[in-house]
């Protein structure tokens, strides 16, 4: 136990010796993006998918909440829910959306922000066909964001669609499905010393990047 603790504690000296530089990066802020993930998964971090979602409705007031990332490359960021919960609803009617990873061990965040689009029925299809049984029938049961009368409602609901599909072959519900955030900047951000940390923005002008760099 001792022995793990000191060799955390290295390790965080380790990264704050890490830095992001203008020069330096990647001129696609995908792939900078893809080599900090796959060192983040290296790093063995608990939920490293794990983002924040803010949306907003035609009143402009804005809402947060946790989503996972199930999948990104050049075409933008994934996440599934309820079409019809408060952020479905939300990006139906504004569909723009800002995301924030932050990993703490590492001292990293990314920000990302952009449009975004349903993914087609074949995506949300596929995934939901991989999600395991129960994650299914859960997904079906729930009438995501909506007030419900109580806990023994949602696990009758959930009883009820396990009698119909015992095997949990239970087809995607059509207000079940992904979201695709199409990035128009992304900002890295790597924590240093003296809280002179570095902050690159990427922002995307016709189909080049531009790269800057913010003060902290
Ligand atoms: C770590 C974490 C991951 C989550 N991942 C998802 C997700 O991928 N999709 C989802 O719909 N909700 C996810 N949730 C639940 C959401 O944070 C939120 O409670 C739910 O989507 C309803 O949000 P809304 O009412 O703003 O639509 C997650 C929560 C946490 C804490």
């Amino acid at each position: 136990m001792a022995d793990n603790t000191a060799d955390l504690a290295r390790l965080r000296v380790d990264y704050s010796g890490l830095d992001l530089d203008e020069n330096t990066v990647h001129s696609d802020p995908f792939e900078q993006f893809r080599l900090w993930f796959d060192q983040v998964l290296a790093s063995g971090l608990k939920e490293p998918n794990a983002m924040a979602l803010a949306t907003a409705g035609p009143d402009g007031a804005p809402s947060c909440r946790m989503v996972l990332l199930k999948a990104f490359d050049a075409r933008g960021f994934v996440f599934f829910t309820n079409y019809g919960s408060s952020k479905g609803r939300e990006i139906e009617t504004n569909p723009r959306a800002a995301l924030a990873f932050y990993w703490a061990e590492l001292e990293r965040q990314v920000r990302v922000s952009g449009s975004v689009t349903r993914v087609t029925p074949a995506e949300s299809d596929e995934y939901f066909a991989v999600r395991p049984p129960l994650a299914r029938i859960g997904a079906a049961a729930s009438p995501q964001s909506r007030v419900i009368p109580g806990r023994a409602w949602l696990e009758q609901a959930v009883g009820t669609l396990q009698g119909l599909h015992p095997e949990g072959d239970i087809p995607r519900p059509v207000e079940w499905g992904g979201y695709r955030v199409q990035p128009a900047s992304f900002e890295f951000w790597q924590g240093r010393r003296n809280r002179l940390h570095d902050r690159i923005l990427y922002t995307r002008t016709d189909e080049m990047w531009k790269i800057a760099r913010l003060s902290p």
